[in-house]
């Protein structure tokens, strides 16, 4: 079975790729079920699961409560500037559709960057038994979402590479 962590870096690496073949190219359309994913699978596993059983491991580390909001608020402003981006392309006014995507990427795949770096490796000090229960917890998250359609958006993530 993947762990929580294998599929999360799974997804970051499927946005990386994706982003350098469409970029501001993506249509409203598909950024509409993208952002969707982001904000209804990937940034809710790790706001609702991976960061809660971090922060419990860590309990008495303000660096990791830090960073942990940090990412949290990260999570927020992507939702929200994903949010203005549908806003845009459904006005018509590709001009800042295409600015405002080409900034959501880019903060997107920072944010990306620096839980690959600073976020994932705490993983290794969660107790085994919670990550057991994460396991189970992020599965639970995809299949509501709907396992068909969440293979569905990585395949096509990581299409035409
Ligand atoms: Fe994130
Ligand atoms: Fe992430």
């Amino acid at each position: 079975m993947t762990t929580i962590i294998e599929s999360l870096e799974n997804d970051h690496i499927a946005i990386r790729l994706f982003n350098r073949c469409f970029g501001t190219e993506m249509d409203l359309e598909s950024f509409k079920s993208f952002h969707e994913f982001i904000v209804e699978v990937h940034a809710k596993i790790e706001d609702e699961i991976l960061i809660p059983a971090i922060l419990e491991a860590y309990r008495d580390q303000e660096d990791v409560k830090y960073l942990a909001k940090r990412i949290s608020a990260d999570h927020l402003l992507i939702a929200k500037l994903g949010e203005s981006i549908i806003e845009y392309g459904e006005k018509g006014n590709l001009t800042l559709y295409k600015k405002r995507l080409d900034r959501y990427m880019k903060i997107l795949i920072d944010h990306n960057r620096s839980e690959e770096n600073l976020l994932f490796p705490l993983w290794k000090n969660v107790p085994d038994s919670v990550r057991l229960d994460s396991n189970k917890k992020a599965l639970e998250i995809i299949n509501k979402y709907g396992y068909g359609k969440f293979t569905r958006i990585l395949r096509n993530l990581g299409k035409n590479i």
